[in-house]
């Protein structure tokens, strides 16, 4: 800052003599004065609400590592819904869990099956919300992973997952999604399924793609809420041979790009608060609707430090909210959307 000097040290007492000569303070002076200047904000508009549809579930329940969430049942789904759209939120992320696992994750992309009835149930219920289907087979799949394995490489398979993601993404799109959001991070799942929706008469149904995500820490109650936890059994102990690694940040510029030209309408990074130079990189690339997942870990550590009096959790969560924001998003899927959406109404 500059800083004029009014008089001598000699003349004068010591308080007076240094004078700033800009003064951000004088923006900051009143509660209109900073609204007036105010570069960024949240509204409901902002939000994607990720909702647990449980098959084997009767009544909601409360995910213990996640307080405020419950996993659903597909009819008390539809209270949940009701109440997203009155508080203006424009979109949800529909994630199903299963009680009919196997080895390929069929009941994902079967007709009748948890995703065609759950997708199918949410656009009757609130036709005007847009229905987004988190299309991948973890939710799916004996083992957990996000694809069916190949035991001779011990791996999850590449090709075979993104035929079959194909597959379910004709199923949601048919029973009704507006947008399939793929999240397994197999190479060529955009453009599988951005051909098999086209070929399927589907051409209106757009792709979020999770492009740049993360093999993260933070996705642990997540794991419990959707019970895709990786087993003993057989696979990889982790997801790091298709979830990215947290060092890289050119490579993240190199997925969104694929997913581009693969067909993606929106692209995603994920998680969302540790990974903020990302989220800010690809909307300056690229330029694309971007959207910032705000995982279970970074909801969990808010309510957790609030929940001992450690931090104004309100606070801190609307704090992190606008820093998607700031950092480009346009917006932000995240388990606080209903609180935050409510508490926007009311200030
Ligand atoms: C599954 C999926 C995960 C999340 C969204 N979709 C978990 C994972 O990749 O292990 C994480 C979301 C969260 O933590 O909130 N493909
Ligand atoms: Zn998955």
């Amino acid at each position: 800052m500059t800083i004029t000097q009014l008089k001598s040290p000699l003349e004068t007492d010591a308080q007076s003599f240094y004078a700033p000569i800009s003064r951000p303070r004088r923006l900051r002076s009143s509660d209109a004065m900073r609204r007036l200047v105010r570069e960024n904000s949240l509204s409901a508009n902002d939000f994607i609400y990720p909702i647990f549809v449980d098959e084997a579930l009767k009544e909601p329940q409360e995910v213990s590592s996640m307080p405020g969430v419950f996993r659903q049942s597909e009819k008390s789904m539809e209270v949940l819904l009701k109440q997203v759209e009155t508080a203006k939120i424009p979109a949800v992320m529909l994630f199903g869990v299963s009680a009919h696992k196997d080895h390929e994750g069929t009941d994902s992309f079967r007709k009748g099956g948890l995703m065609d009835r759950m997708v199918r149930r949410a656009k009757d219920t609130c036709p005007e919300l847009v229905i987004m289907a988190d299309a991948c087979f973890c939710e799916y799949t004996d083992h957990g992973h996000c694809g069916p394995l190949d035991h001779i490489h011990n791996d999850v398979d590449n090709d075979r997952t993104i035929a079959n993601i194909a597959m379910q993404a004709v199923t949601a799109a048919e029973a009704g999604a507006d947008v399939i959001a793929p999240s397994g991070m197999m190479d060529g799942q955009v453009g599988a399924i951005r051909s098999a929706l086209d070929q399927s008469g589907y051409e209106r149904t757009a792709i979020l793609a999770y492009a740049a995500k993360y093999a993260s820490g933070f996705y642990g109650p997540f794991r419990d809420a959707a019970g895709c936890s990786l087993g003993q059994g057989s696979g990889p102990a982790n997801r790091k041979t298709y979830q990215m690694d947290p060092a890289n940040g050119d490579e993240a510029m190199r997925e969104v790009a694929l997913d581009i030209e693969e067909g993606a309408d929106m692209v995603m990074v994920k998680p969302g608060l540790a990974y903020l130079d990302i989220l800010y990189r690809t909307k300056q690339a690229f330029g694309l609707p971007t959207f910032a997942y705000n995982v279970s870990g970074e909801y969990c550590m808010i309510k957790a430090a609030g929940r001992n009096g450690w931090i104004d959790e309100d606070a801190a969560m609307m704090e992190m909210l606008l820093a998607f924001k700031r950092a480009g998003a346009d917006g932000i899927i995240s388990y606080a959307a209903l609180d935050a959406a409510n508490i926007l109404q009311r200030s």
